[in-house]
């Protein structure tokens, strides 16, 4: 990478001085062009734009040069230099625009919220109350139902609380000055995140660092990760962890792009419980940078940006480089809706009116629709790979469970829920109750039997667990006779 090192040239680094041509000529045949920081478009025979960029880090910034060279009779004769302005480019009125009032921020919406972000967790979740046009065409916020955060079903639901404490989805998502637990897994580490990317050097700020480990962790937790080589000691925050460590963290930071919008840059490193330590991200074993923040990771914009938050947590709302009124991980109310309405009624009467899942529309395709939403429903994969099943779909549990017989042909019986308590952790569930989930059912009469083991090992010859990326390991929900 002979443009990495030229970097820390001051005749290379500042192009904007380069005013003598014969020195920019001779810049010229000293860069690498394939480095993601230099693009070079050519307008026509006659005039060749070069596009550097310097990155600085900590303020999430890019800055930009332009270069246009004029060749005229075969020498070059004019060096135009602009340099675009530090600013972030930023629309003042689209945070007024965006801000939830005070009031829409506890009375969400569902609809408004659908339409706002194109998000369809909301509304497959509250699929029977969406279609309460009563609900929709109330204006008071009086009475449309808000969120009112988990602990208020606690009072009353303290079973399932305390299950899904223990579930994979009361810990998804983290704010790291919030979490030095997660905090310590980075700090003081390095990573070397391949050829085209540099050695990740990450720290925590001194205020961490002493109180890691201690038992009063402490909320001011920072990281950042330098790559020296290239940005010197300009650190890169980072902001937010997704997962809940059973598996594995990825750490998330919001950055401002160019043209004002908020994207999420996904760290290219990310912690595996099962390695003990730090390795690739999923699906970043491939990336090749195309600008200077892409060092760090991928960036993921739009859609897919939201729907990974959304997918994660049970409120968000992305502008301005941040998360607003942010609920973090899958709780109650993000597969029930929001309940004020129904604690409301719990109170004043010992039997409340059928609240989301009691609804009588609520059935086995609901469910699978609800989950799906977040592990993935055949809509959500290409037709080619639907129809050839590659192991990497078994991450998606639906997508395979749709296509198994016992689903098909057991009459809206079979449903996540059969063998998943929705509250209940996988880790809480023991082998055998999985085996007894399948025997309710091919012990029967109408049901058939295995010819091979028909009391024991289901799992292991009919949903095997499959490796995929970094070690992680899913179970093919397609449930079947396997060809050996
Ligand atoms: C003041 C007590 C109270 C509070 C607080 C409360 N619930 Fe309930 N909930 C009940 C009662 C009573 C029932 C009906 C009997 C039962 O199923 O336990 C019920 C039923 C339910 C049901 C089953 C569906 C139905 O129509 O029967 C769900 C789901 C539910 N509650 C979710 C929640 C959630 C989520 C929260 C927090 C947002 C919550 N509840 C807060 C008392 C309460
Ligand atoms: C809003 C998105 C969302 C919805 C809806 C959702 N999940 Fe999940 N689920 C997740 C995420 C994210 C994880 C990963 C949790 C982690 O980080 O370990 C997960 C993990 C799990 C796990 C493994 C973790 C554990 O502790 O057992 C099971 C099982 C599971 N989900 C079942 C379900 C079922 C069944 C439903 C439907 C009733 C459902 N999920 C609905 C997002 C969702
Ligand atoms: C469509 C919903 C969805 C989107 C989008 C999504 N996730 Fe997830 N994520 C899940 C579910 C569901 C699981 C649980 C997978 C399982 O255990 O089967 C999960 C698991 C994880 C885990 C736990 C480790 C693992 O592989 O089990 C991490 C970390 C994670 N996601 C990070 C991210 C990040 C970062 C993004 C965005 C760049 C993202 N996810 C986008 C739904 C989603
Ligand atoms: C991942 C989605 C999901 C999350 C998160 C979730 N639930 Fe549920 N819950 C369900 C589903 C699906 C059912 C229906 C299960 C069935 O059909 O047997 C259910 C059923 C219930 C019921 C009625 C049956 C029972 O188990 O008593 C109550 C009450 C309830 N949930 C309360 C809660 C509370 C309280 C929380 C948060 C602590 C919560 N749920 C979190 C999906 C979820
Ligand atoms: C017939 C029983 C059965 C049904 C139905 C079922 N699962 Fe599973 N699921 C399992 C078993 C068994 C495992 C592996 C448990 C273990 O070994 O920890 C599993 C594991 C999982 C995991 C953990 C990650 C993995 O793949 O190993 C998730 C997430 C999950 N199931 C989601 C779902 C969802 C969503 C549905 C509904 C579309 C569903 N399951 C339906 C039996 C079932
Ligand atoms: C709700 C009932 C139900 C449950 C629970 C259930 N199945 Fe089935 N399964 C069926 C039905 C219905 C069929 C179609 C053949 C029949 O009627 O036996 C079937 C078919 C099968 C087949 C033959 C598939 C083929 O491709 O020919 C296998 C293998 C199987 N089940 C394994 C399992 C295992 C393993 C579990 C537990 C993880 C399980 N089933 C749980 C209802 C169920
Ligand atoms: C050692 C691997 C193995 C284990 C363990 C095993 N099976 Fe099977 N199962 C098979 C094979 C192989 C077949 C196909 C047999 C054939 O077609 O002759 C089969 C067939 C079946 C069928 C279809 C039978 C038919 O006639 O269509 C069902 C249903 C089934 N198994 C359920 C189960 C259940 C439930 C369990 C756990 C109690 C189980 N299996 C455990 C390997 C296994």
């Amino acid at each position: 990478m002979g443009f990495k090192r030229d970097l820390n040239d001051p005749k290379t680094q500042q192009p904007d001085r380069l005013r003598d041509f014969r020195q920019c000529n001779e810049w010229l045949t000293q860069v690498t062009f394939d480095h993601p920081f230099v693009r070079i478009f050519r307008f026509n025979s006659r005039f060749t734009g070069i596009r550097i960029e310097s990155v600085d880090p900590r303020k999430k910034l890019k800055r930009l040069h332009y270069l246009l060279i004029a060749s005229i009779a075969g020498t070059s004769i004019g060096l135009l230099v602009l340099r675009q302005s530090d600013e972030r480019p930023v629309d003042p009125s689209f945070t007024e625009k965006n801000k939830a009032t005070p009031e829409q921020t506890i009375a969400v919406e569902p609809s408004e919220k659908d339409s706002g972000s194109g998000r369809e967790t909301i509304k497959n979740v509250e699929g029977p109350d969406s279609n309460d046009e009563s609900l929709i065409s109330q204006k008071s916020t009086q009475t449309q139902p808000h969120l009112v955060g988990k602990k208020v079903c606690k009072e009353c639901h303290a079973d399932n609380f305390r299950m899904h404490s223990q579930h994979g989805h009361a810990h998804t998502f983290h704010v790291l000055n919030d979490s030095p637990e997660i905090v310590s897994k980075f700090a003081g580490k390095t990573f070397n995140g391949g050829e085209q990317f540099g050695t990740y050097h990450y720290q925590a700020n001194a205020e961490t660092t002493k109180k890691i480990g201690t038992d009063h962790p402490i909320a001011d937790a920072e990281l950042t990760a330098t790559i020296p080589t290239v940005f010197g000691d300009n650190p890169f925050p980072l902001q937010y962890a997704l997962g809940s460590g059973h598996n594995a963290y990825t750490l998330l930071t919001l950055i401002t792009e160019e043209n004002g919008e908020t994207a999420a840059l996904e760290h290219r490193a990310s912690w595996y419980t099962g390695q003990d330590g730090l390795n690739i991200t999923p699906g970043h074993s491939k990336s090749v940078p195309a600008d200077g923040l892409e060092l760090f990771g991928n960036i993921s914009r739009g859609d897919d940006m939201n729907k990974c938050i959304d997918c994660h947590t049970t409120s968000a709302e992305i502008y301005d480089e941040q998360i607003h009124n942010l609920i973090p991980s899958v709780n109650c109310e993000k597969c029930h809706g929001p309940g004020s309405e129904h604690v409301r009624l719990a109170r004043l009467q010992s039997e409340p009116p059928a609240y989301s899942v009691g609804k009588d529309d609520w059935d086995t395709e609901s469910e699978i629709q609800l989950c799906g939403d977040c592990h993935r429903l055949p809509k959500n994969i290409s037709e080619k790979e639907l129809r050839e099943y590659p192991d990497l779909l078994v991450r998606f549990q639906p997508v395979g469970f749709l296509r198994s017989r016992c689903y098909l042909e057991s009459n809206s019986e079979l449903r996540c829920t059969t063998c998943h308590g929705p509250h209940e952790s996988l880790h809480e569930v023991s082998k055998e109750t999985h085996i007894q989930n399948c025997l309710n059912c091919h012990t029967t009469p109408e049901h058939t039997i295995c010819p091979v083991s028909p009391k024991d090992d289901c799992i292991r010859c009919h949903m095997p667990a499959m490796e995929q990326e970094q070690g992680l390991t899913f179970h093919d929900h397609w449930i079947r006779v396997r060809d050996q």
